[in-house]
């Protein structure tokens, strides 16, 4: 935080969504010391009472009210649940907001577990496949609660760590496809697993071209795709279960025996193996590298059904994006009224999920965070789909501060 972010004001200015850094004039007997956003009305009464005069304000952790949406967000509350209703359980499921804190926790510990994953097999040294294993079970537990949550984080990257975010997001994707796909569990864990297995071969390839931005050469090409057969010989050393190993095998195989290592041929590709072609394609292509964006979700998928159906599976595609929806969750979009908004939950409506509004384009800045369920409302629709990056909005921060937590 900069100095010039702090700001002297009197409590008569104090408004909700400002930030107080710390309290300058007080009188009564009651030292107030902590620091935090104002987020209603009552705080600001309640500072008044207790005998403040002037604060410093932390201007660039302040949120703006969205003054334009009052009579909309009205309007929303009579028909949609509001946020600050007990959230339900049913079953074993939870809402979103209830998994995202837990899922953040399998997300970090998923990275962490495949950076030590991947040291071991740099070195040459064993690793525990228990640990991979059970990860991959509280996976598959943290979709089966909310699957929202966990592949709404797959959208937030870090640019250098893709070699251990790529696995760890395939492996969600894949459980999230299988459960859509009413896969049994172990079918589904065992996807989990086979995707956060799937790239372990990576760690042998040369970082100059492991890491290299661009296009590769024919004979850089031709080292990189021994990271299958890198793979496939670390998971035989852990003896992971065959069928999995030979889905990590497949994952570059096409169905017009066009890809690698074996150049295998339509049905002599599982149904895995063609899984995890699909979602292995589509994270690639989202993903945010430290040489060039993501692209947006719906450009990605276009592209995987161009690929059918001589490279992917043409039923397989149609079903991953019905299962990841037009706007799928965690991706970002422009609506109508010049604000961006984050996808949070698929309705009945593929063009009308529930969102996350939280940046104004009109006052270029960010908003205290609304839930709209856009199947709910007339007022206001999706414009189109946008990147972070398009607006220059360090999304991954404000997502950690403001809506994580
Ligand atoms: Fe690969």
């Amino acid at each position: 935080m900069s100095d010039s972010a702090l700001k002297s004001i009197k409590i008569s200015e104090l408004k909700p969504g400002m930030y107080v850094h710390q309290i300058l004039e007080q009188s009564g007997k009651v030292q107030i010391k902590s620091k935090g956003r104002v987020t209603k009305k009552a705080i600001v009464d309640s500072l008044k009472r207790r005998g403040v005069k002037r604060l410093i304000i932390d201007v660039s952790k302040q949120f703006v009210p969205d003054e334009d949406n009052i009579e909309e967000a009205a309007d929303d509350t009579a028909r949609s649940t509001p946020s600050s209703e007990p959230e339900k359980e049913v079953g074993n499921a939870v809402s979103f907001t209830q998994e995202l804190l837990r899922a953040e926790r399998i997300h970090k510990r998923g990275k962490a577990i495949q950076k030590q994953l991947l040291n071991a097999v740099k070195k040459g040294l064993p690793f525990d496949n228990k640990i991979p294993r059970e990860f991959s079970q509280n996976l598959v537990s943290s979709i089966d609660r909310n699957p929202d949550a966990l592949v709404c984080l797959t959208k937030i990257r870090e640019k250098d760590d893709y070699l251990l975010e790529h696995s760890l997001n395939v492996a969600i994707l894949l459980a999230n496809f299988g459960r859509f796909l009413e896969m049994s569990d172990q079918e589904v864990e065992d996807l989990a697993y086979a995707g956060f297995l799937h790239d372990i071969g990576k760690i042998r390839i040369p970082d100059s071209i492991l890491h290299k931005p661009g296009r590769l050469t024919d004979m850089e090409m031709n080292v990189m795709k021994d990271h299958v057969y890198y793979g496939v010989n670390v998971l035989e050393e852990m003896n992971i279960a065959s069928h999995l190993v030979q889905a990590v095998s497949e994952h570059h195989e096409r169905l017009d025996g066009y890809g690698y290592p074996n150049g295998s041929r339509g049905d002599e590709i599982s149904r895995a193996g063609r899984m995890l072609a699909v979602v292995d394609m589509y994270d690639a292509l989202t993903a945010d590298r430290c040489y060039k964006a993501g692209m947006p979700s719906q450009k990605a998928l276009q592209i995987l059904l161009g690929e059918t159906p001589n490279k992917l599976d043409a039923e397989l595609v149609q079903l991953f994006i019905k299962c990841m929806g037009i706007y799928p969750v965690g991706s970002l979009v422009k609506l109508s009224n010049e604000r961006l908004a984050m996808v949070t939950e698929q309705t009945d409506s593929t063009t009308a999920p529930k969102v996350k509004v939280f940046y104004s384009l009109r006052g270029n800045h960010f908003l205290e965070p609304k839930d709209i369920d856009l199947n709910s409302t007339t007022t206001v629709k999706i414009d189109k789909p946008v990147m972070a990056s398009d607006y220059k909005i360090n999304f991954n921060a404000f997502f950690e501060k403001s809506i994580a937590v």
